[in-house]
């Protein structure tokens, strides 16, 4: 079996607190590289006065971690510059947050050049590379210029935009031409592959050809959509674990037996964090019925607080839920708990499965893996309703849950009542339904389904239509 070798920006820690808190995603590469044996590189996490250009390596059992330090300086403009504030908002249509510096993309394609210099040295022909994130879309060709001869393949953990959209970038066209240049492309939804072969067509720079393969001038690569999910099972025992339990039990006796909604995302604009807290504030208003009877906690997760849209997004977040409490906050009653930190996944799934209704209301987003593990955590006998944005691709396959517009407060809030007072029939009839969407696209079949199909493939697809037609 060929080696794996993982490109990502960050880094998954083995132990310590950071790992107990790493998301679904991290914990499925993890799994996966444990499989094959390889190497994970990316980012080391530090940025030293002194950054040297020489990686750190150490071993653990089959894995060899590669990582690198960067100066402040690049750190600042390729992560905090391009990809926090060119792509990230870009890529979730939130044109009037991007901004576009040639100072930022220039660093960009130097990190990128960096990093792919640093593997050079350890990557073998026979390597299966797959390089994951809009952090890394130049890597292929960055490597491919040292001479790389393996396979190498990316997948976009975020949503790819619309046409219109895309081509507002300046630099459009080469980072296009640079992200095909890898042999796989890997996205999260038919919506986002659509997207990418719209692009192709209009710009008259591609076009499609059977079997999922793409020409892109004398290249030929295979675009796909893998929708990433999680382990259904070890979710689920996560959720009565005795951790879980635990917090969980102080939770629950500090409801005094209301109804809990609860939320939790990293602390991010995509999310509809400031949308979601209104739609509770109009269930408030418009439902008095439900005053005293629930509790809204929000847990957001800081991130990339050095990002000044972050910051200005706090302030929005603490005012907003500061008004929904002033307004209607009793002696013995608070309707809205915001939590401004991180909690183990552990944790978090014992949380789940107490809720009555999970709010999973991104206003945009790739795929979502909280709606999976909302799921997952449920107990099949009592389960809560899960409230899914039309705009996170978990939406795709995840039909049994109640489907919202997070844009439109008021749908949100009867969508809220509706889930709270839901029949424990329908609950379950619902849970079942999206326990199977969740199992049939789980960790496993999507990393399976993107390694097997970048195995299949033949080193820089030629135009040999031979070839082609052995697909
Ligand atoms: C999203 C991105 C990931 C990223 C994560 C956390 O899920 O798709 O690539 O790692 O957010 O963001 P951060 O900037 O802290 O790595």
């Amino acid at each position: 079996m060929s080696r794996l070798v993982v490109i990502s920006n960050r880094v998954t820690p083995l132990s310590g607190a950071k790992a107990a808190a790493a998301g679904g995603l991290a914990v499925g590469l993890l799994a996966t590289l444990r499989e094959t044996g390889g190497i994970w590189f990316g980012w080391s996490g530090e940025t030293p006065e002194q950054a040297t250009t020489l990686p750190n390596v150490f071993r653990s059992g089959n894995i060899t971690y590669i990582t690198l330090d960067l100066s402040e300086q690049d750190f600042e403009l390729y992560y905090g510059g391009f990809a926090n504030r060119t792509l990230w908002p870009l890529f979730h249509y939130r044109l009037d947050l991007a901004t576009f510096d040639s100072d930022w993309y220039n660093t960009y394609r130097k990190v990128n050049r960096l990093f792919a210099e640093q593997l050079f040295p350890y990557v073998r022909d026979d390597d299966l590379i797959w390089v994951h994130d809009y952090h890394l879309i130049p890597m292929a060709e960055e490597l491919r210029k040292l001479g790389v001869k393996a396979r190498i393949g990316f997948f976009l953990h975020v949503p790819f935009p619309a046409w219109e959209v895309y081509v507002t970038l300046p630099w459009h066209d080469q980072l296009m031409r640079a992200l095909c240049t890898h042999d796989l492309l890997g996205f999260q939804t038919k919506n986002d592959l659509r997207n990418f072969h719209d692009y192709l067509y209009r710009e008259t720079i591609g076009y499609a050809l059977d079997g999922g393969m793409v020409q892109v001038g004398d290249h030929r690569i295979k675009a796909h959509h893998y929708p990433i999910g999680i382990d259904v099972d070890d979710f689920g025992e996560m959720a009565t674990s005795i951790e879980a339990k635990r917090s969980s039990e102080r939770l629950s006796r500090s409801l005094l037996g209301r109804n809990l909604i609860i939320g939790v995302d990293r602390l991010d604009y995509t999310k509809g964090i400031v949308e979601r807290l209104q739609a509770y504030e109009t269930l408030l208003q418009d439902y008095p019925n439900q005053r005293g009877q629930v509790t809204f906690v929000q847990i957001s997760q800081p991130s990339r607080q050095d990002v000044p849209e972050y910051l200005e997004l706090r302030h929005q977040v603490e005012a907003t839920s500061g008004r929904i409490n002033g307004r209607f906050n009793e002696y013995d009653w608070m309707p809205l708990r915001y939590i401004n930190r991180g909690f183990t996944r552990r944790t978090l799934s014992g949380f789940f499965r107490l809720s009555r209704v999970g709010l999973v209301t991104p206003l945009r987003d790739g795929m979502n893996l909280v709606a999976r593990e909302y799921v997952a955590a449920q107990s099949p006998d009592d389960p809560g309703v899960l409230i899914l944005s039309r705009f996170a691709g978990a939406a795709d396959d995840m039909d049994g849950a109640v489907i919202v517009n997070p844009y439109d407060v008021e749908a949100v809030a009867e969508a809220m009542y509706r889930s709270l007072i839901m029949p424990l029939d329908e609950r379950q009839d619902r849970w079942r339904r999206l326990d199977g969407q969740i199992r049939k696209h789980d960790i496993v079949s999507w990393r399976k389904g993107f390694i097997n199909d970048l195995r299949g493939l033949s080193t820089n697809e030629t135009t040999n239509d031979d070839q082609l037609s052995a697909e």
